[in-house]
C-alpha cells in the first residue's frame, strides 16, 4: 500500500531525521512531504533524502490544507523549539505553537488524515520535583514555550474525542544527535558542549554541573515516531532513554571520546532551568519503543557527524 507522509517542521533537526529513516525504510511506496517555513531548520538538511520540501508556515491554513491532501499520518514536529525565545516573544510561541498546531489538527482532520503524531516535550511537567516524570503527574509548565506544548497536548485529545481524528502525543526528553543545530545559547547542550570541545573552547555550564538530564539519541526518537504512527494506541508518551546522566559527566564522556582534557567553566544557574529530569517510559515500553542506542554510542555517532 502506498503512504503519504507530511512532516512539519521536517527540515529541522528532529524531523529531517525522521524524513531520512521514513524515505529509506519504505523507498518504493511512500511519498514524503515536509512543510516548513525555514525560520530554524535548512534545506540542506535533506539533502539526499527523496522527500519533496513545501516552504511555508503552520500558521497558514489554506497551505496546509492543500499540502495534508492524501496523507495517511502527520508528524507534527515544526515549532519555535527554544524556552529562550518564548520568553522574549511569548505572543510569536503563542502563534506557531498554540494556533499553529490548532491550524495542523484542522487541516488533518479536514483533509481525512488518518493519524497525527505530535512533539511534545519534558518542559511540560515544569517544576515538579517528583521522579521519575510519569505521563499522569500533574503539568507544572514554567515557560510559554512548555505552556505551548501543552496546550496542543489538550488540543490533539479534544481532536480525538470530538472528530474522532487519532492522536499520538510524545514527550521527547533532551533529544542529541546528527544535524542538530549548535549555533544557539540555547540549543541542545550535547551539541553545544560538543562543538565547543571540537574548537578548543570551554564548554560553559550554568550551574554546578550536577543537574541531571535523560538524553535520548534522535534515532530512538525517529523509532518512537514511526511506531506511533502504527501500533501506538492514541494518547501521551514519554520518549527518552530513562537514564540520568549529570553535565558534569557529559563533559567528560564527550572529552574522553575526543582525547582531551576538558574543564568547564561554570556560570550562575539560569531561572528556567529543572535540577533533574527524568523519564519513566513504561508506557511506550509496552507499547513496542526500546531505546536501543546508549550515550556512549550516541555521542559517538554525534561527533562524528560534527567532524564529517
Ligand atoms: N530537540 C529536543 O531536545 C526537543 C525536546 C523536546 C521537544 N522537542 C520538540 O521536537 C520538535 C522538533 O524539535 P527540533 O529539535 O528538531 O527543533 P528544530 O528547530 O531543529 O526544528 C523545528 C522546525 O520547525 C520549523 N518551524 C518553526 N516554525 C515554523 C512554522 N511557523 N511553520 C513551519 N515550520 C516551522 C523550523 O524551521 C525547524 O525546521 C519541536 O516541536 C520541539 O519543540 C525537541
Amino acid at each position: 500500500m502506498s503512504h503519504k507522509f507530511v512532516i512539519t517542521g521536517g527540515a529541522g533537526f528532529i524531523g529531517s531525521n525522521l524524513a531520512q529513516a521514513l524515505s529509506q525504510e519504505n523507498p518504493e511506496d511512500s511519498q514524503i512531504s515536509i512543510v516548513d517555513d525555514l525560520s530554524y531548520g535548512k534545506a540542506e538538511n535533506l539533502a539526499g533524502i527523496n522527500a519533496q520540501l513545501l516552504r511555508g508556515s503552520i500558521t497558514d491554513l489554506p497551505f496546509l490544507r492543500t499540502a495534508f491532501e492524501g496523507a495517511d499520518c502527520v508528524f507534527h514536529q515544526a515549532a519555535i523549539a527554544s524556552v529562550k525565545k518564548s520568553i522574549e516573544d511569548p505572543l510569536r510561541t503563542n502563534e506557531v505553537g498554540i494556533a499553529g498546531t490548532l491550524k495542523v489538527l484542522t487541516a488533518a482532520r479536514d483533509a481525512g488524515v488518518r493519524r497525527v503524531v505530535l512533539a511534545s516535550s519534558a518542559a511540560v511537567y515544569g517544576s515538579s520535583l517528583d521522579l521519575p516524570k510519569q505521563e499522569d503527574m500533574i503539568p507544572e509548565p514554567m515557560s510559554p514555550y512548555a505552556v505551548s506544548k501543552l496546550a496542543g497536548e489538550h488540543y490533539a485529545r479534544v481532536f480525538q474525542e470530538i472528530y474522532g481524528l487519532e492522536t499520538v502525543v510524545l514527550r521527547y526528553f533532551n533529544v542529541f544527535g546528527p544535524k542538530q543545530d549548535p549555533s544557539s545559547e540555547y540549543s541542545g547542550v550535547v551539541s553545544r558542549f560538543i562543538t565547543a570541545i571540537l574548537k578548543g573552547e570551554v564548554p560553559v555550564i550554568y550551574g554546578d554541573g550536577e543537574q541531571t538530564r535523560d538524553f535520548v539519541h534522535v534515532a530512538d526518537v525517529v523509532a518512537a515516531n514511526i511506531l506511533a504512527s502504527r501500533g501506538f494506541r492514541p494518547g501521551v508518551y514519554n520518549i527518552a532513554n530513562a537514564k540520568s546522566t549529570s553535565l558534569n559527566d557529559l563533559v567528560e564522556m564527550i572529552s574522553k571520546i575526543l582525547g582531551r582534557d576538558v574543564s568547564p567553566r561554570y556560570e550562575v544557574p539560569r531561572s528556567t532551568d529543572i535540577r533533574h529530569s527524568l523519564a519513566d517510559i513504561s508506557r511506550a515500553r509496552s507499547a513496542g519503543y526500546s531505546p536501543n542506542c546508549s550515550i556512549e554510542e550516541g555521542l559517538k555517532t554525534t561527533i562524528r557527524w560534527y567532524c564529517r
